[in-house]
């Protein structure tokens, strides 16, 4: 499984590039208004640091319109990657992005028929969110299972990107059930590297080097 960081803050991606485990950037509306920066500037930084996909986020809500879109922000840099609201004009919008050979992010699935229909259309991502289906008390790491099934039976080429990660478990859970990309939020890196068991152990060696005699 890949890691992609889930943010639009430039610090932040700029940081885990430097960790040097990073294939990509997803971004959405919500966290491009976070930074109340210009959506194509903040891209053109974003393309400029890192060489993976970088999901841009498309808000008409008809296949015209998402399509003038992501053509406008597909043309920003070739690693641009449009990211599509998982809707029948979003299917539409995938199709035709797909013929136009533009990489496309289905975003805001919360079922397998949903990931099945996007893969169909062309889709080289679906943006499964696990943290939101766990906020209703359904279980996001069983859809990651599902969806992986489904395109293993049917080989399908789709990627699946686990989103809406809120902690580390969600991370191991996504890897063992066949997400090949999880899309996580800076903090997490943090979290994902951190044990107290390493903490002591790196003490325990400095302490022992200092008092050699
Ligand atoms: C990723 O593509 C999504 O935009 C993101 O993971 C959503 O996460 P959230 O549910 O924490 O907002």
């Amino acid at each position: 499984m890949k890691f992609f960081v889930d943010t639009a803050n430039i610090d932040d991606i700029r940081a885990a590039n430097e960790l040097g485990i990073l294939a990509g950037v997803t971004t959405n509306p919500s966290l491009v208004a976070k930074e109340g920066v210009s959506f194509h500037d903040r891209l053109k930084e974003i393309t400029d640091e890192v060489s993976g996909s970088v999901s841009a986020e498309v808000i008409s809500e008809d296949a015209e319109g998402m399509i003038a879109e992501g053509k406008e922000l597909a043309a920003i840099a070739p690693n641009i990657t449009v990211k599509v609201p998982m809707t029948l004009e979003g299917l539409k919008a995938v199709k035709a992005f797909s013929d136009l050979n533009i990489t496309t992010n289905v975003t805001l699935i919360f079922n397998a028929n949903q990931a099945l229909l996007a893969a169909r259309a062309g889709a080289t991502y679906v943006s499964p969110f696990l943290g939101r289906l766990d906020d209703i008390g359904q279980n996001g790491v069983d859809l990651i299972a599902s969806i992986s099934e489904l395109f293993e039976i049917h080989d399908i080429k789709t990627e699946i990107i686990a989103a809406s990660i809120r902690h580390p478990m969600h991370v191991t859970e996504a890897a063992r059930n066949g997400a090949h990309i999880a899309t996580i939020p800076y903090k997490v890196f943090g979290q994902l590297v951190k044990h107290p068991l390493t903490d002591q152990g790196i003490e325990k060696f400095l302490a022992d080097w200092n008092n050699q005699k």
